[in-house]
């Protein structure tokens, strides 16, 4: 492909490192051609230079010029696309997983077009998803690959590694087993990202309840210092997962300004985390806050620990769904569409993201726990409910999901009965042996590890 709308590419040498990349983020390109005031072609810089220069420990107030490769392969205008191709191919001095560029110079040494060679994959692909092999996680992580990202996996294997053991196979999937709360490991893995989307921590209101330390440590501190690492080597987007449960209890229908609400340590733990996350938001760091509604669906890391798949797995194998008090209501969202959400935010333009916060889900799946155990008791024959007035979760919350869509164009594309479908159909095939098994639900796994620290 010949690329004859330069400007963009185009770089005064004293520009610092710290711009020049921000800078190449924000434009999805991934090289500057250093050039002087009238226009000769200094040098060129790919991303992947200016990340090996941070992992050298560069100053990143340096100009670009101090790490510039003044020895790179440029063609006179003129040269056959064929010859461009050649040229193009021989290339090797731009690192690994950057497609050889070359410019195209007139007779003053000034670059007027850059050839590259065309590439199904995007060159900025490298998505990091902590908590990868979780139950989002997994499925992403799945979706991603097939749309032609690569994926690294941080993840400490709360839960196995059943979630991401297929995907192991892949060529473009990587996992590295480790914490986000440990600084060296995250030195190593997040340079090697362009986007990072978090999902990692202690998960559900129970699950977070058992050692309150923990969660601070896993949802709060960790996320700090994420934050710091993809700060230090200017990861520009960044994604994270919260949860509409900081809405806690209200009455009304709730928006991203609503006021809010957090009424477990899990619901703080995520607050404390978004905010930390947009305090930190700058000219290079640009956040994005998905609070996504209750989950529910299929994944390679499955949990029957949330309302939707703990009711059609009882619904399947008891002919019973039991409801503590049911008059609460909860937004309900597909694992797909959770994952989908994921993806588009890094895909939206940044201008329309950046330091913004998005409820993920539709307005119409709003249910209360009652309606939700009505539509799965009447998939299923012979299933009856059973109504008990002992509600411990006290969480009420229904919530608007307008802004998502209005901003980026974001609608999901899944219905609950869709996804009770295909757990049923999962278990029909005898997917899973043991709904019950600890492995599947967070709370009992995150106390078993307590009480025999195993
Ligand atoms: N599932 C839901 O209904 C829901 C709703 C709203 C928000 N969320 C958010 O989505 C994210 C993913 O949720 P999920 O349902 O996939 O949970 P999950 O428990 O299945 O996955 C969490 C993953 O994070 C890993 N992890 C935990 N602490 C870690 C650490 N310190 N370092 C590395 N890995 C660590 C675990 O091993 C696990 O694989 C969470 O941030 C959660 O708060 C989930």
């Amino acid at each position: 492909m010949l690329e004859k709308k330069i400007k963009r590419f185009i770089y005064s040498p004293s520009v610092p490192i710290s711009r020049a990349i921000s800078d190449l983020y924000k434009k999805d390109i991934t090289i500057c051609l250093v050039c002087m005031p009238r226009g000769k072609l200094l040098g060129v810089l790919t991303l992947s230079d200016i990340k090996q220069a941070l992992l050298n420990g560069v100053d990143k107030k340096a100009s670009i010029s101090s790490i510039m490769n003044t020895a790179f392969t440029a063609a006179p205008r003129g040269t056959p696309l064929s010859e461009l191709k050649k040229l193009a191919e021989e290339k090797t001095s731009f690192g690994p997983g950057i497609i050889a560029k070359v410019p195209v110079l007139d007779k003053l040494q000034r670059p007027v077009a850059l050839f590259s060679i065309e590439q199904k994959e995007n060159p900025l692909s490298t998505v990091l998803v902590t908590g990868g092999a979780g139950y989002i996680g997994s499925h992403l992580s799945c979706r991603l690959l097939k749309e032609g990202y690569r994926v690294i996996v941080l993840d400490k294997l709360a839960f196995g590694a059943g979630g991401v053991r297929k995907l192991l196979r892949h060529k473009r999937f990587s996992l590295v087993n480790g914490d986000v709360g440990d600084i060296r490991t995250l030195m190593k893995v997040v340079p090697q990202a362009d986007y990072v989307i978090h999902l990692a921590g202690i998960v559900g209101d129970p699950a977070s309840a058992l050692d309150p330390l923990q969660t601070m440590e896993e949802n709060h501190f960790a996320t700090k210092l994420l934050i710091d690492a993809c700060q230090y080597y200017h990861i520009s987007r960044f994604v994270f997962a919260s949860s509409c449960s900081v809405y806690g209890v209200s009455a009304s229908l709730l928006n991203e300004n609503s006021r809010l609400n957090p009424i477990s340590l899990y619901a703080k733990s995520k607050l404390y985390a978004e905010r930390e996350l947009l305090r930190n938001a700058n000219d290079h760091f640009h956040p994005v806050i998905l609070r996504f509604g209750t989950v529910y669906g299929l994944s390679l890391r499955m949990r029957f620990d949330l309302v939707v798949n703990i009711m059609t797995a009882h619904a399947f194998t008891k002919k019973k769904i039991t409801v503590d008090g049911g008059e609460q209501w909860r937004p309900l969202l597909h694992v797909d569409d959770a994952a989908r959400a994921c993806i588009a935010m890094i895909r939206a333009p940044l201008e329309k993201v950046k330091g913004e916060i998005f409820n993920v889900g539709a307005t119409k799946d709003n249910f209360t726990i009652a309606s939700i155990a009505k539509l799965i008791a009447g998939k299923f024959k012979g299933v009856k409910i059973e109504w008990l007035n002992n509600v411990k979760d006290r969480r009420d919350y229904r919530v608007n999901f307008n802004k998502i869509q209005k901003h980026v164009g974001f609608k999901t594309a899944h219905t609950v009965s869709g996804g009770v479908k295909e757990i049923a159909d999962a278990m029909s095939r005898g997917k899973f042996k043991d709904c019950m098994d600890k492995k599947y639900n967070n709370y009992l796994t995150l106390r078993n590890v307590l009480e025999t620290g195993v």
